[in-house]
């Protein structure tokens, strides 16, 4: 994401934060895009580069349902329905979500509209994978708490959220939008039976760019009987 790229989703983001509604930016860029009067900056059109990195590092074989947080137009959903999960993937931006199916007409993956925020009851602990990349740090505040809480809260019993996200040190300044993460916002993940089994920053890219890779599990609860 240039400098310049990002200008104008920051103008957007500041406008949005100002009134109250830190999520409606997303569908005015996407909209603004879409009509050719702006661009998404993230919008890379391929799979994250550490996603295929950590698919092809795991090892074993991918299977099971998977939720893709703040899916954008739809390239990591895709990647994962191909390693084998049953995929739903989701945004907040509902041009994003119709972008998305535009691209991929023929695609396994469900895509829908929906918020992190106030995400659908039936996707509480549903998911063997939650993917999370890059959602969390355009939100701040109390929206970035209730983000992180909401991904850990949609992953199963024994399954496993995957994040990634920028990094910073804890004492450093958020600077502007991406709000990079912090140790304390990364280990914030691991809450209740979800437990961090792998976090670390790395610096990805060329240039380079500090980001954290955390994987955290939720632990299976046996039965008595
Ligand atoms: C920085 S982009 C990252 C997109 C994609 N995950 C990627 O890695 O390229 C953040 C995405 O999250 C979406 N988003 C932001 N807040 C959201 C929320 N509360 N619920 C669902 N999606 C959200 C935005 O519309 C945007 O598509």
């Amino acid at each position: 994401m240039t400098d310049e790229k990002r200008a104008h989703a920051r103008r957007l983001a500041a406008a949005s934060i100002a009134a109250g509604e830190p999520t409606a930016w997303f569908e005015t860029l996407y909209a603004a895009a879409e009509a050719g009067e702006a661009v998404v900056p993230w919008a890379d059109l391929e799979p994250n580069p550490m996603l295929v990195a950590w698919a092809q590092e795991s090892g074993h074989p991918h299977g099971g349902t998977a939720l893709v947080v703040g899916c954008g137009l739809g390239d990591d959903a895709e990647y994962l329905a191909g390693l084998g999960y049953r995929t739903v993937a989701f945004d907040v931006a509902p041009t994003a979500v119709a972008g998305a199916r535009r691209r991929f007409p023929d695609s396994p993956v469900r895509y829908e509209t929906a918020d992190l925020l106030a995400p659908p009851a039936d996707w509480l602990g549903a998911f063997d994978l939650v993917f999370e990349c890059y959602t969390v740090q355009v939100l701040q505040g109390a929206a970035r708490a209730a983000a992180i809480a909401s991904c850990g809260a949609l992953v199963a019993p024994g399954g496993t959220l995957l994040v990634f996200a920028r990094a910073r040190e804890d004492a450093g300044d958020p600077g502007a939008m991406p709000w990079p993460l912090t140790r304390a916002d990364m280990e914030a993940f691991a809450a209740g039976d979800l437990a961090a089994v792998h976090l670390e920053a790395l610096d990805v890219g060329e240039p380079p760019v500090r980001r954290w890779s955390g994987t955290f599990r939720r632990a299976v609860v046996e039965s008595a009987v």
